[in-house]
């Protein structure tokens, strides 16, 4: 018995046409191969999914979104810890979880999971971001 979805075919498909750098599609290919995909058209699909999916969000941020932000900062920078604390207490409507990983003596990993209005979620990692201290704030939303 299949316990995983099998996906669809590509019943209402359309075929483009496009011109690429050389080196660009020759990277794509040989990582979409690496990551599995079975051919160009499902990667270069699944490419534009992930794009449609960040776009989407940052254009219309009105309405419920789930995520992740990934944030790597400097444990020793003086304050942070506190102020990073502070500021998710700030927002118990968007964050429901965090994980702490300590990636090395310095740094520090947070993998914040989210789900709220989209502008409360893009002023919590702007906020994030602008902390001394923070090295870097990836945000990742679904596309659900
Ligand atoms: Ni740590």
């Amino acid at each position: 018995m299949t316990r995983y979805r099998v996906p669809a075919t590509m019943a209402e498909s359309t075929r483009i046409s496009l011109s690429l750098p050389k080196k660009l599609l020759k990277e794509f290919d040989s990582l979409s191969a690496v990551t599995g995909q079975p051919n160009r058209s499902k990667a270069v699909s699944q490419a534009m999914r992930e794009f449609v999916s960040s776009r989407r969000w940052d254009v219309a941020s009105k309405g419920e979104v789930p995520g992740v932000i990934l944030l790597t900062y400097d444990h020793h920078s003086r304050g942070v810890n506190r102020a990073l604390t502070e500021l998710q207490h700030d927002y118990p409507d968007v964050v429901t979880a965090t994980m702490h990983l300590h990636l090395s003596k310095h740094t520090c990993l947070e993998i914040i999971a989210f789900k709220g209005e989209g502008d409360r979620v893009k002023n919590l990692a702007k906020t994030l971001q602008s902390q001394k201290g923070v090295l870097e704030v990836k945000l990742v939303t679904s596309a659900v």
